[in-house]
């Protein structure tokens, strides 16, 4: 089950819009009721405008419905091990919680799975 995210954060990673910073990001969310979504960033020529691929993730989620992220699989192409940045902690924080657990992947699969109370501590929530 944890595997397929990892295949779908890199099949995502595949699709991602990186023209500028070249880095081919993908990320797949799994909610509490076990319902899947991906999502690659995309880049745009005015560089603030562009946007996360937990970003597009999050978004697909929302359209379905919505969710409460359960787990996440960060991937990018062209690093060793990803970590979701400090927006994108936030975004997530707004579905999951502190127990949420975020796996950082290499191609080969998941290298270390941390959950997003630690990766956020202290979130801004009200
Ligand atoms: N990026 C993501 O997609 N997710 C992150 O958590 C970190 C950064 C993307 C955004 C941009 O397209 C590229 O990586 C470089 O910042």
């Amino acid at each position: 089950m944890v595997q397929s995210l990892h295949t779908m954060a890199v099949e995502a990673s595949q699709k991602a819009h990186s023209p500028y910073s070249k880095l081919d990001v993908g990320v797949a969310i799994k909610t509490d009721e076990g319902k899947v979504y991906s999502g690659c960033n995309v880049e745009n020529a005015s560089y603030p405008e562009g946007w996360c691929a937990e970003t597009t993730a999050i978004g697909h989620m929302i359209m379905d419905g919505g969710g409460s992220i359960a787990e996440v699989a960060v991937f990018c192409a062209q690093m060793d091990k990803i970590t979701p940045c400090g927006g994108c902690r936030q975004r997530l924080s707004e579905f999951g919680s502190s127990e949420t657990v975020v796996h950082l992947c290499d191609a080969n699969g998941i290298l270390e799975s941390v959950t997003l109370g630690a990766l956020l501590p202290k979130a801004f929530e009200f």
